[in-house]
């Protein structure tokens, strides 16, 4: 069988169900009353001996205290990692136990497995199989490719996920998720210029439940599942997870109490994604982190929201902020900050890639005379976006991943954006959306009027989509994705522009040249 073929019938669920010897006492001697495998599987974080697997049992997915139409008692869910996608050489196997209180989820790491190949997993329990997943250790060298996709934003009631299954169909070994995997708000609360397709489950999210039960309708996607199923994912979040523009502590709507909000809004996060166990802490949900490919790769994983101070100027896209430029202003807060600095200086990886939401090159919104940015993007932290810069200028072969505006764009990364000869400190390459906004369109006037406005941007694309890397040692080739519509099924993917960044085209290189041949500084006259 080949590996589509498989994904095929893993998520149609037919290979579950081989090779599974039956538990020591031959029936369970407690059953669930329907396949509690509603939501899927999922694995995530890849290392060189491990990754995470995870699953959510559910068994009415749209039950609307949020617990699945699960009992309240734990339940016991046995695991296989198999070196076959039939099964037949299992090499590893357990037992985990789905709390109640963690809305029956269970986060399995693993390690000890070989690196560098393609792992299967499955889950059982009480009698039930799961479908089984695809996942894949990292390699220890440098030589293997990598294909990683890119992904953000998919609002459920804006499109099917059509961008999702066509992701899956091309197999990446990794998939990068930069934040809005799903939406807090109500039916309708959030409306796209074609309206909706599906809607949204009651109420815009407050609580716990309401927060679990979106995430379970979310993941009852079958499109959703594939694309799990198909590879592991390195998730963050961005706002929607928890509420729109949100910062810190806090809250764009003033909503009461959002301290807690944001706490249980981080654990249905966390409660329905293939993260490590040691990332809830608290009230807090870590997922700035590092993941090596081997010595191709690192992939530098930031959390914008967080830990950044309050949107300048009451937040919006607005001219004439000074605020944005202060110098004191963070976006990463000092101890990421930091983190994020040591991890550039020290990599000793080919490629550097930093996964995170909003976008980091200036980006002008009017056109014409005078300029307007959004404040809640990298333009309202200005300060610190000219220390991240200069970290990246001095890193190997740099290049910014990002989420967050539902529009692909693609941009150069300058110390100067209004300097046309300011040398390249990196690329920005920014995912259109998986769903949100609908259908998209491709208003070419708009785009030639956005792109002279701003020179340092060479693509921009109002359509949905995704993007799909290549890496090896001598180069990095993007494909930006698109559909032409979501808002019925079977839209084709098709690659509407390419891009290849040759290694050591090295912006770092190219910079210290740059210093190096500069005259004096000219004299003001
Ligand atoms: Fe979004």
């Amino acid at each position: 069988m080949d590996r589509r073929a498989f994904l095929t019938a893993a998520t149609a669920g037919l290979l579950a169900s081989p090779a599974w010897a039956a538990p020591a006492s031959a029936a369970p001697s407690r059953t669930l009353r329907s396949d509690p495998f509603t939501l899927g599987v999922a694995s995530g974080d890849p290392s060189a001996d491990g990754f995470v697997l995870w699953t959510r049992l559910a068994v009415e997915p749209l039950s609307g205290d949020g617990r699945g139409g699960m009992p309240s008692r734990d339940v016991e869910v046995d695991w296989q990692v198999a070196a076959d996608e039939r099964f037949t050489t299992v090499v590893r196997s357990g037992t985990a136990t789905a709390r109640a209180r963690d809305a029956h989820s269970v986060h399995v790491e693993l390690g000890g497995l070989e690196p560098g190949r393609d792992y299967f997993y499955r889950f059982r329990s009480e009698g039930r199989l799961s479908p089984a997943g695809r996942t894949r250790t990292t390699p220890t060298g440098g030589t293997t490719p990598l294909t990683f996709a890119v992904a953000a934003c998919a609002h459920y009631e804006h499109g099917y996920y059509t961008a999702y299954r066509r992701l899956a169909e091309q197999e990446p070994d990794l998939v990068v998720f930069l934040g809005d995997y799903m939406y807090e708000y109500g039916p309708s609360g959030y409306t796209a210029l074609a309206g909706r397709v599906r809607t949204h489950t009651p109420g815009k999210c407050r609580t716990l439940a309401d927060y679990r039960l979106r995430h379970a309708q979310y993941k009852s996607d079958h499109d959703l599942q594939r694309a799990h199923a198909t590879a592991p994912w390195l998730v963050a979040f961005d706002d929607h997870e928890i509420e729109n523009n949100w910062a810190g502590s806090t809250s764009s709507t003033g909503a009461a109490d959002f301290a807690g909000r944001r706490a249980q809004a981080f654990r249905a996060y966390y409660e329905n994604m293939p993260l490590r166990r040691g990332s809830l802490q608290g009230a807090v949900l870590r997922v700035n982190r590092r993941v090596s490919w081997g010595t191709l790769a690192r992939f530098h994983l930031l959390d914008t929201r967080q830990f950044r101070d309050d949107q300048a100027c009451l937040d919006g896209v607005r001219a004439g902020c000074d605020e944005r430029l202060a110098d004191g202003r963070t976006l990463l807060g000092a101890g990421q900050w930091r983190w994020l600095e040591d991890g550039l200086r020290g990599s000793t990886a080919r490629w550097n890639l930093l996964g995170q939401q909003i976008m980091v090159a200036q980006r002008d919104y009017k056109i014409g005379p005078g300029r307007e940015v959004n404040l809640d993007s990298w333009d309202g932290y200005a300060a610190e976006r000219g220390r991240l810069l200069d970290a990246l200028a001095r890193t190997p072969n740099p290049v910014v991943l990002t989420g967050d505006a539902h529009m692909h764009h693609l941009a150069e990364l300058k110390r100067d954006f209004d300097d046309p000869d300011a040398p390249v400190v990196a690329r920005e390459l920014v995912a259109s959306s998986i769903a949100s906004d609908g259908d998209g369109y491709r208003d070419r006037t708009w785009i030639a009027e956005a792109l002279q406005e701003n020179p340092h941007f060479s693509y921009i694309d109002q359509r949905r989509g995704y993007l799909m890397g290549r890496l090896t040692q001598d180069e990095l080739s993007v494909d930006f994705r698109t559909l032409d519509y979501i808002s019925r099924r079977g839209a084709q993917a098709r690659t509407s522009h390419r891009l290849t960044i040759p290694a050591g085209e090295d912006a770092a290189a190219a910079s210290r040249a740059a210093a190096a041949a500069a005259p004096p500084a000219r004299p003001v006259s």
